[in-house]
């Protein structure tokens, strides 16, 4: 799981971009560049290539992604694009605004992307190079920030390569990022909130909505242990590290037991990762029996999938 990749650094020409779409089209992990800065980016439709997004930065924790798409058209096979939303996009895409929108149910992007949310961050980026391999590619293309987690983003394909030759698959080396920051993300809740001040000022956004931006920290809605509420959580109750099952429940296997649905019966973190959110769907979906979870092991992505299930877990008041 962990050996190392030999990660290939591809120039920008026609056979560059190629690979990179051929090889994010494998589910590999290809790191691009956006006008902001690199993403790490991987097929948003594959549960397992966005799990490895998450092992490849080494993120404690599920944030929710940003999707990345060639035109504005693309939007409607995966999210609600309407209202003011649909102004600012057509106001700034392309560019370094990402909109946070209705999910389109029954889409086919990976519920790890979203983590479990119904909700999606999607951005069409500007830099032609972004342009060129998100339409070779045809999918969509789920990237957060191309760093290890908890270092800062990295700007050129050197920064890139220090951070992650050996856990990802290419690097497209498009010199460097003009913006140099993240874009901003924009909510609309029902009217239009700043999530992150970003690579577009909130200025530019205020002119265009004729009106202040209300703002509220991505933390707030995203990360504070006050708003678990705003995570994903089955109606069911849940119960965690369970070696010993009552008889009410039904179990979320990890591992070589036997149970209602297996996260990986290898126990492999990745594969459990990649079937997490789907899972809890799943089981949503098929009632609401207790749900007792195999114990996780707390190392790698084990990390992550435990930071979740808590917030799963937690008692809610809703
Ligand atoms: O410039 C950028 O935005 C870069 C380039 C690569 O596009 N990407 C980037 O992604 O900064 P990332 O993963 O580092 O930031 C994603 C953030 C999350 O931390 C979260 O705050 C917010 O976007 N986000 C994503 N989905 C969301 C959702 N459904 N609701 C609210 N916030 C969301
Ligand atoms: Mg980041």
């Amino acid at each position: 799981m962990t050996s190392a990749i030999k990660t290939e650094l591809l120039v920008d020409d026609q056979a560059g971009i190629a690979r990179a779409a051929e090889l994010l089209r494998a589910g590999a992990l290809v790191s691009f560049p956006t006008e902001t800065v690199y993403g790490l980016g991987g097929d948003a439709t594959n549960d397992r290539a966005v799990a490895r997004i998450f092992e490849a930065k080494g993120r404690p924790s599920f944030n929710p992604l940003i999707v990345h798409l060639p035109s504005m058209e693309a939007v409607s096979d995966y999210a609600v694009l309407e209202g003011v939303a649909h102004d600012l996009a057509m106001a700034f895409w392309p560019g370094p605004l990402t909109l946070v929108l209705p999910l389109k149910p029954g889409g086919p992007l990976s519920h790890l992307v979203s983590a479990g949310l119904p909700t999606v961050a999607i951005r069409v980026p500007e830099h032609p190079l972004a342009q060129k391999l998100l339409e070779a590619a045809g999918r969509p293309v789920a990237a957060p920030s191309a760093n290890p987690s908890g270092r800062i983003s990295p700007s050129t394909a050197e920064h890139v390569m220090d951070g992650l030759s050996g856990k990802i698959e290419a690097v497209l080396d498009g010199g460097p990022c003009a913006v140099g920051v993240e874009s901003t993300i924009v909510g609309i809740d029902p009217i239009p909130v700043l999530l992150r001040p970003g690579g577009l000022p909130a200025e530019a956004l205020e002119e265009a909505i004729r009106a202040p931006l209300a703002r509220r920290q991505e933390s707030e809605t995203i990360n504070a242990p006050g708003q678990l509420t705003s995570h994903y959580a089955p109606n069911a109750k849940m119960r965690l590290n369970v070696e010993t099952l009552h008889s009410t429940e039904r179990l979320l296997g990890f591992g070589h037991v036997e149970a209602d649905l297996n996260l990986s019966p290898a126990g492999d973190l990745v594969e459990a990762a990649a079937n997490l959110f789907a899972m809890l769907h799943q089981m949503d979906a098929e009632g609401d029996a207790p749900i007792a979870v195999s114990p996780i092991p707390d190392h790698g992505l084990g990390r992550a999938i435990n930071d979740r299930l808590r917030r799963a877990a937690a008692p809610r008041d809703n």
